[in-house]
């Protein structure tokens, strides 16, 4: 018995030596060659600052005060988005910069870009409203990009990246409330929001068939999250004398939506040889932020920390500013707060470690 157990220790302690210098490699070499993302401005880096039309930019302060320098530089957070906290958990970079970006050099080309829009969605008519790059026209950034990319390491090693690069999707929020909620302009043409989810999940497949056809294996696809929960939803049903609280409804509709979708990834995995994608959960952690915001050191989970949560007061250099930006779930009347991304990217790496083993 007692040898038995000594053993076991041993062996525990060697596992414990050997895992902590896995760790120690593992600073110094990235898990991915590189990381793509494409979507809405829950993932955008920057690319609407180079879009004269777009009617969505975060190119101002209060935006990005909590990243290095102060820099206001797109990302609608007040500092690193998701998608940056997972390039840096991959050791790949500390921040993913915008494909749009003109003096991109090769270093950040062979890493992995971002092609993510603010204010986009899987539905071209999203964009009518907003002026963001479409998710339909994102694939043929990445075309572009993937001739830059063989022009500097060459044709074998450039798709040898592509193959092997964490590739994350994040929208959909933005077609629900652009065009079903807040602007009721698919409603004629889909009454059931179920009908309007299957429309936006067909695109969404299309879409997901459209990235492995240019080289993507590794995908992680984002799911909805608590959309009657946003503070900008909350507001936009808000009555007098009632305290501000979540449309259930509307919560309701992404949990069914995300049902879906987990249905869906899997049966698209089946169709393209060689593929993994997984389902990024994001409303169940955001649910329990809700529920139980004390254990995340959070004070207010209903109102950003930045603005009033109206449409009229998104944020902007004038708006009422919160003073510790780590008590507030969200940062805007949208977008999380770097706390909340900084949760949802320590929830979601154990799930999305398992593309490198694919
Ligand atoms: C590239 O442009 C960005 C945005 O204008 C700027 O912040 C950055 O310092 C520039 N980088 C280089 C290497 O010139
Ligand atoms: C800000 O809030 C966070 C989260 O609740 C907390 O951990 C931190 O101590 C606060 N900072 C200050 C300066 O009060």
């Amino acid at each position: 018995m007692a040898t038995s157990k000594t053993i076991a220790v041993i062996l525990f302690l060697t596992t414990l030596v050997a895992s902590s210098n896995a760790a120690k490699k593992a600073t110094t070499r990235p898990l991915a060659p590189a990381i793509l993302i494409f979507g809405d401005s829950s993932v955008d880096t920057g690319n609407n600052n180079y879009l004269p039309d777009a009617n969505f930019k975060s190119n101002h302060i209060p935006y990005g005060v909590d990243l290095p320098g102060k820099a206001a530089s797109g990302r609608f957070s007040n500092g690193k988005l998701y998608c940056d906290i997972i390039a840096s958990k991959l050791h790949i970079k500390e921040l993913v910069p915008p494909f749009l970006q003109p003096n991109l050099s090769d270093t950040e080309i062979v890493t992995g870009v971002n092609f993510a829009s603010a204010g986009s969605g899987y539905d071209d008519q999203t964009v009518l409203l907003t002026k963001a790059i479409p998710i339909a026209y994102q694939p043929t950034m990445l075309k572009s990009y993937i001739t830059r990319l063989k022009g500097i390491v060459g044709e074998k090693k450039a798709m040898e990246i592509i193959n092997g690069a964490i590739v994350i999707v994040s929208a959909g929020t933005n077609d629900f409330i652009l065009n079903y909620y807040d602007f009721p302009s698919r409603t004629q043409e889909y009454p059931k929001v179920s009908d309007y989810q299957n429309f936006v999940l067909k695109r969404l497949e299309k879409f997901v068939k459209e990235l492995y056809n240019l080289g993507c294996r590794k995908m992680s696809v984002g799911g909805l999250s608590p959309m009657g929960c946003l503070p900008i939803q909350i507001t936009s049903k808000l009555s007098r004398g009632i305290s501000r609280r979540c449309i259930k409804s509307e919560n309701k509709d992404a949990v069914l939506y995300n049902r879906k979708l987990q249905k869906l990834l899997p049966a698209i995995e089946a169709s393209l040889p060689g593929s993994k994608i997984l389902y990024a959960n994001v409303y169940d952690p955001m649910m329990d932020m809700i529920k139980h915001p004390a254990k995340y050191g959070f004070k207010e989970t209903k109102i950003g920390c930045c603005g009033t949560g109206g449409l009229s007061d998104m944020c902007n250099s004038g708006s009422k500013l919160c003073s510790n930006h780590s008590e507030y779930m969200f940062f805007d009347s949208i977008h999380p707060s770097l706390a909340t991304y900084t949760y949802l990217a320590g929830s979601s790496y154990a799930t999305l470690s398992k593309l490198l083993d694919a």
